[in-house]
């Protein structure tokens, strides 16, 4: 099935459908090089309708511009909800649930050869991971078509600056796996 953004966008699979300015549906193009996963839009990504534009997605991008060599507009970029939670709660399984069809289409028509879990919800639904961040970041595992790695949120590196140094150790092998891709 080809993914259409705009039955994305007339979404009611779930309660936030009744709370949210915009559905975020996802920026770039889906033949990029690297899909971006995060966990959900913010308010900022609610008010505009893209994903990662606030601080975290500030951060991001540079990182991923010094780090891999990618702009924003180089990159597919998503998040596992498609819709604000309210007060920036973290998703819970229903809404998670409700949206995962979306994001499998989004997986299923991108050509990315390498894909990036944004945070631990996005390592949880993508990579299947189950261990904390600190025990998987950096760490590639293949998935149906190409590699996917983990790490950190932004927001968690805004709170904690040595965690830049370790997502700029995890992009170094997002860079590694798209040349060697
Ligand atoms: N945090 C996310 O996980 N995704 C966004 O789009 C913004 C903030």
């Amino acid at each position: 099935m080809t993914f259409d953004p705009d039955l994305v966008r007339a979404c009611t699979r779930c309660s936030l459908a009744t709370s949210r300015t915009h559905v975020v549906v996802g920026s770039g193009s889906l033949s990029s090089r690297l899909l971006v996963i995060g966990e959900a839009p913010g308010r900022d990504e609610d008010l505009q309708g893209q994903p990662f534009v606030g601080r975290s997605g500030q951060l991001l991008f540079r990182l991923l511009v010094e780090e891999v060599g990618l702009s924003r507009e180089e990159c597919y970029v998503t998040n596992t909800l498609k819709c604000r939670p309210p007060g920036n709660r973290a998703p819970v399984p229903a809404e998670l649930a409700a949206c995962r069809p979306w994001l499998d289409e989004q997986r299923d028509e991108s050509t990315a050869p390498v894909t990036l879990a944004v945070g631990l919800t996005a390592a949880r639904e993508v990579l299947g991971a189950t261990l904390p961040m600190g025990r998987i970041h950096g760490r590639p595992r293949h998935l149906g078509r190409g590699s996917g790695l983990a790490t950190y949120h932004p927001a968690a590196a805004l709170r904690n600056p040595e965690i830049v140094d370790v997502m700029r150790a995890d992009l170094q092998v997002v860079r590694a796996l798209l040349e060697n891709a």
